[in-house]
């Protein structure tokens, strides 16, 4: 019987220089997708997965996402005291349930993997999820709850991947399998932003895993890899050495928010997925073109 899993780690330390100055005052986490923050979705995907406590990992400049996750009684007050319901209700839709949230702070920006590390007291003797929140997913079951049902199925460590866009292998995290049948497949290694041609396949590893907490060990004494920086991936390939992994090609399609034209994306396709709002926005882009 695998252990369920509870919990969840959100790295939400990043500068997001990709989408500046807009995240030099916002936190990147909190830019708007159509009309609500990438997290609200995040959390939303999260929660679908049964996922019951977020750790976020925090830095310098993210106290917004502490205040996102709060009530705020004046406004809250003055859209109930207008009649205005339907706000209020989206105002309060992403709240936490009271000690459903943590936050722990990274003190330095020193890579995803001693982000997750940071989280480990919290997270404790058990499985748990990471989430990364700049790769927003569209899919019909959560992307999160997919990992999730896979690690019920096999146990173990699992990795949500997918198909790379031609010549962009060498910014991601790319995972080697051990034969491709159907969509989750047993691995036998990945490597953390391979230079192009090196690639030992064209999946790259999209931001949603399940991990054994014995991940924390091996983060604590991991060295610094690609970009100078501690990498989850390093350390995976050396949990691997005692565990299994199995990448899951989710089923959805996956926008990198981090990036300019990922996030135009994501507003566009989000926009048009939504019944209030896909007529007037299919009208608008047809304007524009
Ligand atoms: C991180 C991971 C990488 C993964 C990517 C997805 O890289 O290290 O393996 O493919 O997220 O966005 P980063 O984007 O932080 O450089």
């Amino acid at each position: 019987m695998t252990k369920r899993v509870r919990k969840a780690v959100v790295p939400v330390a990043g500068l997001g220089t990709r989408v500046l100055p807009g995240s030099k005052t916002t936190p990147k986490e909190l830019l708007n997708v159509v009309d609500r923050p990438i997290l609200s979705y995040v959390v939303e995907e999260a929660r679908a997965a049964g996922i019951e406590h977020f750790v976020f990992v925090t830095g310098r400049g993210k106290g917004a996402i502490e205040d996102y996750f709060d009530h705020h009684i004046e406004l809250e007050a003055q859209l109930a005291a207008k009649g205005k319901t339907d706000i209020l209700a989206d105002v309060v839709r992403d709240l936490p349930k009271p000690g459903e949230m943590s936050f722990v702070r990274q003190m330095a920006p020193l890579g995803l993997g001693h982000a997750v590390w940071c989280a480990r007291d919290i997270i404790g003797d058990e499985p748990f999820a990471v989430i990364l929140p700049d790769m927003l997913m569209m899919a019909k079951t959560s992307a999160m709850a997919q990992v999730v049902q896979a690690h019920e199925k096999v146990g173990g460590n699992i990795i949500a991947v997918e198909p790379a866009p031609a010549g962009e292998t060498h910014k991601y995290g790319i995972v080697a399998l051990d034969g491709r049948e159907g969509r989750l497949n047993r691995m036998t290694g990945m490597v953390e932003k391979p230079p192009l041609g090196t690639e030992p396949s064209n999946l790259l590893i999209s931001g949603r895993y399940v991990l054994q907490p014995e991940i924390f060990a091996l983060l604590a004494r991991q060295g610094k890899g690609a970009g100078g920086e501690i990498q989850l991936t390093d350390s995976m390939v050396e949990l691997m050495k005692a565990q299994t992994f199995h990448a899951l090609e989710y089923d959805g399609i996956t926008y990198d928010c981090g990036d300019k034209i990922g996030l135009l994306r994501a507003n566009v396709a989000f926009a048009l997925a939504r019944p209030d709002l896909a007529d007037a926005a299919r009208a608008a882009i047809r304007d524009l073109l």
